[in-house]
C-alpha cells in the first residue's frame, strides 16, 4: 500500500485512526464497524468511511473494518513500521520530559542521544543517555545513523542549530523553539506550540462561558 493520492487532511488524521485502532487491538477488538468507531472517535461515520475508504475495501458491508489489518497499513503510512532514530538538541526541562518519555520509543522513535551547551549536564544519564556537549555533536552524526532532530533549546539559538543539523544531513527537524526555522525544500520541519493548544481551548473555554451566560 502506498499513500499516494491520500489527501493531506486525511493523513493528518491518520495518528488518531492510529491510536483508536492500537487501543482497540489491545483490547482484543477484530473488527468494528463505522459506526461504533464513530461513536468512539466522535466523528461522524461517514467521514470515518470517507477517510477509511482509501486504504481499499476493508470496511464491507455488514462485517466493519478488520482492526488488525487497518493498524498495520496505517502505520506504514506513517512509517511507524521503521525505527526512527532522534537525537534532542537542549537538554533542559522539555528536553530531559521527551527523552524520558518511553511511549516515543514504543512508536518506533528512539532517543539515541542528547545535546546541551551547559557542562554541568554533561554526563548525566536519562534513559541509559548520557548528556553530551554540543562540540561532540558533529562526530556523533557522522558515526551514527540519525534521521530526526528535536530542538529543545532557546528560541535564540534554534536557527543557527538548524542550520548546523541540515549541514550535517538531518532532514526532518521536530521544532520546539517559538521561531519558524528557514530550511531547505529537502528538510521537512514539525512544529510543535503547546501554547497554541492553550490558546484555542481558552477561545472554546471563553466561548463556552459566554454561550452559557447568554441562556442563564
Ligand atoms: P530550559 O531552559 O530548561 O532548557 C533549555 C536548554 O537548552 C538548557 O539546558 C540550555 O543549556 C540549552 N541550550 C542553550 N543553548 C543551546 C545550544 N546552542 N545548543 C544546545 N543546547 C542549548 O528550557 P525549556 O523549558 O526546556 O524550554 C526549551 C525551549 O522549548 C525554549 O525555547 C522554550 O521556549 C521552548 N518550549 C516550547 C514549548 C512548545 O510547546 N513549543 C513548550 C515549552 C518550552
Amino acid at each position: 500500500m502506498d499513500d499516494k493520492g491520500i489527501s493531506k487532511a486525511v493523513i493528518r488524521r491518520l495518528p488518531r485512526y492510529y491510536r483508536y485502532l492500537g487501543e482497540l487491538l489491545e483490547e482484543g477488538v477484530e473488527r468494528i464497524s463505522s459506526n461504533e468507531l464513530s461513536e468512539k472517535m466522535r466523528v461522524t461515520a461517514s467521514q470515518i468511511r470517507q477517510d477509511l475508504n482509501n486504504f481499499g475495501g476493508f470496511g464491507q458491508q455488514g462485517y466493519g473494518y478488520n482492526v488488525p489489518y487497518l493498524y498495520t497499513e496505517i502505520g506504514k503510512i506513517l512509517g511507524l513500521d521503521k525505527t526512527h532514530h532522534m537525537i534532542i538538541i537542549g537538554a533542559g526541562n522539555l528536553g530531559q520530559a521527551l527523552a524520558n518519555y518511553v511511549q516515543f520509543e514504543k512508536r518506533g522513535f528512539k532517543v539515541v542521544g542528547i545535546f546541551d551547551v551547559n557542562p554541568v549536564l554533561k554526563g548525566i544519564s536519562i534513559r541509559g543517555n548520557e548528556i553530551r556537549m554540543m562540540d561532540e555533536l558533529p562526530e556523533f552524526l557522522e558515526t551514527h545513523d540519525v534521521q530526526i532532530a528535536a530542538l529543545t533549546l532557546p528560541k535564540n539559538n534554534a536557527a543557527e542549530t538548524a542550520d548546523m543539523l541540515v549541514k550535517q544531513g538531518i532532514k526532518a527537524i521536530w521544532n520546539f523553539a517559538h521561531l519558524d526555522l528557514d530550511v531547505p525544500e529537502d528538510v521537512i520541519v514539525e512544529n510543535v506550540h503547546l501554547s497554541e493548544s492553550l490558546m484555542r481551548l481558552s477561545y472554546n473555554l471563553n466561548r463556552y462561558v459566554s454561550e452559557h451566560k447568554e441562556k442563564k
